[in-house]
């Protein structure tokens, strides 16, 4: 048996943060025993774990996606880790698997579909491409803009959010698939990596002027397909270019995350209809039974160096609440991830 130490550290939620912006203090560390597997379930060392803007949704409404969390419960989200103890047959010892987690050091699971756990097959660089460009975050990025966007060879693909985990890889598949692609962020130096790194056509800084005069600049010919990550004035822009038939990608609206629950109101959305557009949501999570689909592609991808990934990855459990912080503070270059224990590949 693996040897692990006596105490488990956890992060709980301790405060809804209603009206206002996630702060430290809405969590509390905590410290409890390792988990013992009972029958069917398993216990898994977490060595990544991953933050996402939808956890803010968590500690209040659990977005329609998930049930609230309570105050005291372990702070939900995946991770990628090693199975260290198992008492279920199809979980082996030394197993690497990703799934619903938690905020903690050691984390218990069993088979049932709550935990949506994968077992990593691909190892190419990292484990912790499971959470990102090669986990929900990559396979976001690739099942919306394949399936909502369509993106043809030629067309013009603007995506807002151009630097965050799952921008950086939806411009670089806009690129295979023979598109033009403008990205958006907010600062010169993220702008610099959408170009130089993600190898996106041109980049626009949002808080650098007037945003529509940059769009129209970057895009001359208006936009065929907009993925956008990021809602509000950006969106609203963004509606105001597209061209007939155009494919708007509603992926996610960090920009109205934070605030008293009514969103900025959407003056150009009556273009959709005028230009015969369509505009669509969608949840990942719906898309689990096509995951090796996007994997068959995406692996050899990543091995010709087509499709390259960026990560930004904070040392120590300790750090979870400033991981989370930093999306919505705009810090983060890549998909945010903290490491919670060594990667031993
Ligand atoms: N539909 C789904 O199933 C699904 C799945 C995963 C994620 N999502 C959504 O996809 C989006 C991206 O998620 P992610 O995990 O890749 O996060 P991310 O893009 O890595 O996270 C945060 C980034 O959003 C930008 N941002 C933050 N506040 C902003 C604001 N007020 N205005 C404009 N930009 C702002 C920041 O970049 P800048 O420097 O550019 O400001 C920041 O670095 C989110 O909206 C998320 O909710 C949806």
């Amino acid at each position: 048996m693996t040897e692990i130490p006596k105490t488990n550290l956890q992060w709980l939620l301790a405060e809804r943060p209603v009206d206002r912006a996630v702060k430290e203090s809405d969590f509390k560390l905590h410290e409890a025993p390792i988990p013992e597997p009972n029958d069917g379930e398993f216990v898994i060392r977490v060595i990544y774990s991953s933050l996402a803007p939808v956890m803010r949704f968590y500690m209040l409404d659990g977005a329609g996606i998930e049930e609230p969390l309570e105050i005291g419960d372990v702070m939900r989200g995946r991770g990628v880790g090693e199975v260290v103890r198992t008492k279920n047959p199809d979980y082996a010892v030394g197993d690497i698997v990703h799934g619903k987690m938690g905020w903690q050091q050691y984390a218990v699971a069993d088979s049932s579909p709550y935990y949506l756990m994968f077992k990593v097959n691909q190892r190419i660089v990292s484990v912790s491409t499971a959470l990102g460009v090669l986990g929900m975050t990559g396979f976001t990025a690739y099942f919306g803009l394949l399936d909502i966007g369509k993106p043809k060879p030629g067309e013009m693909v603007l995506v807002s959010g151009a630097a965050g985990g799952v921008g950086s890889s939806v411009g670089q598949i806009a690129k295979i698939l023979g598109c033009k692609t403008v990205g958006i962020a907010g600062s010169d130096e993220k702008c610099k990596l959408l170009v130089e790194k993600l190898g996106y056509d041109a980049a626009i800084n949002y808080n650098s002027g007037d945003i529509g005069a940059q769009m129209d600049k970057a895009c001359p010919d208006g936009i065929d397909v907009f993925f956008d990550n990021v809602g509000g004035e950006i969106l609203d822009e963004g509606l105001a270019r597209i061209n007939k038939y155009a494919r708007v990608v509603s992926c996610g609206q960090i920009s109205q995350y934070i605030g008293d629950g009514s969103p900025r109101p959407i003056q150009n959305a009556y273009k959709i209809g005028r230009l015969n557009a369509l505009m669509q949501g969608f949840l990942i999570y719906d898309y689990a039974p096509r995951f090796d689909e996007a994997e068959r592609d995406m692996v050899p991808w990543i091995k010709d160096g087509k499709l390259t990934y960026q990560e930004d990855i904070l040392d120590g459990i300790e750090r979870m609440p400033e991981g989370l912080i930093r999306l919505y503070d705009s810090k983060n270059q890549g998909k945010q991830l903290v490491r919670v224990s060594a990667d031993p590949f």
